[in-house]
């Protein structure tokens, strides 16, 4: 790819900020979603106002992001409840519909964008909670093991077009969405930087972090050990269980 034009969604904050920042930094073009573009902070971004479960709103930016070669589908939300035992069952679709249907959404709206610019890349902002049952991640893991699916889908449909796509698995990052969680924190810049280097390479799946390097490891050890030690968090942890 030789210029990069890069559209980020959640370009306003977190992880995706950093990669709208990473990209500047390295000389792209990048468009950054947000649904309030005024969020936008990164000198130079284009703010595009973008919802990723908006269908007019993701249209719209097809429409108008015509030249984009990199799609980063970065959006976002984890909402810290229980799948089974909940009164809050809403919850669990939420996550489903911005994690997955909105990377969804995006994917099938720049699919021509990025096959009209020479094929492109997709990078899909994953974590390890797509890899292994995470209870105390209750809708947000099977959502977060979906998007793996999809994105391995998007790769086999989108190839003969040449577009390429790497899923980062991504383990505990020093945002707002992790800000209820102890212990190591990566910096966000440090997950862009390697994301984009790894998608640079053409990696399918990538592990960006010490954490998700561990949980990959676990699992290959002992599975059921480690989903356990997991499932067992579930008791331990303060979450809203609307049981309470
Ligand atoms: N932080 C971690 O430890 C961690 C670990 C593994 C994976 N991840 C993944 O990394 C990605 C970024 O998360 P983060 O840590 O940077 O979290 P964050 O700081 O909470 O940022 C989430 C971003 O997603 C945006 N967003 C949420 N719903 C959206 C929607 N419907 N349409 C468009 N944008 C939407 C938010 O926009 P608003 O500002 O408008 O809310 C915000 O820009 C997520 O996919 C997350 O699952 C994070």
């Amino acid at each position: 790819m030789s210029v990069v034009v890069a559209l980020v969604t959640g370009g306003n904050r977190g992880i995706g900020q950093a990669f709208v920042e990473e990209l500047r930094e390295q000389g792209a073009k990048v468009y950054a979603g947000s649904r309030d573009p005024a969020a936008v902070q990164t000198p130079g971004a284009i703010p595009v106002e973008l919802d990723i479960t908006d269908p007019a709103q993701v249209a719209a930016a097809a429409a108008h992001c015509t030249d984009v070669n990199l799609l980063v589908n970065n959006a976002g939300i984890f909402l810290n409840r229980r799948l089974v035992q909940t009164d809050d069952p809403d919850t669990g679709r939420a996550e489903m519909e911005v994690n997955y249907f909105g990377t969804l959404n995006m994917t099938r709206a720049f699919a021509p964008v990025l096959g009209a610019n020479g094929g492109g890349q997709i990078i899909n902002v994953l974590s390890v909670a797509g890899i292994v049952p995470t209870a105390f991640m209750g809708g947000y893991s099977p959502a977060k093991a979906a998007t793996l699916f999809l994105s391995g889908i998007t790769r086999a449909e989108l190839e003969p077009q040449g577009t390429k796509v790497t899923a980062l698995i991504v383990g505990s990052v020093e945002t707002r969405m992790s800000d209820h969680v102890d212990g190591r924190k990566e910096d966000p810049r440090d997950i862009a930087r390697t994301g984009l280097k790894a998608a640079a390479k053409g990696e399918w799946t990538f592990d960006t972090d010490w954490m998700a390097v561990d949980a990959r490891a676990r699992l290959a050890r002992d599975p059921v050990r480690y989903e356990r030690s997991l499932g067992r968090l579930v008791h331990k942890t303060t979450l809203r269980t609307g049981r309470d």
